[in-house]
């Protein structure tokens, strides 16, 4: 049996801006890596949830952090479009929270071990720059395994935070998730992908 995919266009209400920031043209000299349609959806799950996500905490937190444990390019190629991977959703998400919540705080955090992926997404943000007021954003050319652990030990409670995690592979160990998910006001949204060939 042959199943198919809807198009993404029509995964949730994709509005006009979504198309917007789908249809940057393509200038990369080798041309951004081709983005499978299951990773444009839940690129596009984390673009309707963080919105959501920093309105429930904006009355009582003046400060959010969000972490990207896998930041990846941040750009890729989809059906002959650039369109931008988490990294770039999650800093767009947080101008658009900031220009709404005056003297507010966010700081993004992009973790990365691919020095070619890091070029790319060191240049990526270039593209939603200036970042404006409040916004703060870190590239960390580190293994997230040791980088979280060594970030959350002496830190007992975070600002509220957000952690995307979205490996090739195995993602952080349980212990680690669940020392993030233990900390009060903390969410991770964890994308496992699971193929294999019979
Ligand atoms: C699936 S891609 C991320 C895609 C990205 N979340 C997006 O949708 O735009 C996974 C990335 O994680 C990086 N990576 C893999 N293991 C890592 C580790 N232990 N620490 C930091 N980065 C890692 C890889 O180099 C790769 O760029």
């Amino acid at each position: 049996m042959k199943v198919r995919c809807p198009p993404v266009a029509r995964v949730g209400s994709l509005s006009v801006k979504d198309t917007k920031t789908a249809a940057d043209a393509i200038q990369d000299e080798d041309g951004p890596q081709h983005l499978k349609q299951v990773s444009r959806i839940k690129d596009i799950i984390l673009q309707k949830y963080l919105p959501s996500w920093e309105r429930i905490l904006v009355s009582r937190h003046r400060r959010l952090c969000h972490f990207d444990c896998y930041a990846g390019p941040g750009v890729y190629e989809f059906e002959g479009q650039k369109v931008h991977g988490t990294p770039i959703i999650a800093v767009r998400a947080a101008q658009e929270h900031l220009a709404k919540a005056k003297g507010h705080r966010m700081t993004v955090i992009l973790v990365e071990k691919h020095e070619k992926q890091r070029a790319s997404l060191q240049k990526e943000p270039k593209r939603v720059r200036p970042y404006g007021e409040g916004l703060q954003v870190h590239v960390a050319a580190k293994y997230v395994k040791e980088f979280v652990p060594k970030l959350l030990e002496p830190v007992p409670r975070l600002v509220p935070a957000f952690f995307m995690v979205d490996p090739y592979g195995h993602p952080l160990t349980v212990p680690i998730l669940n020392d993030v998910l233990n900390r009060p006001r903390t969410e991770a949204l964890i994308n496992l992908m699971y193929a294999r060939s019979i």
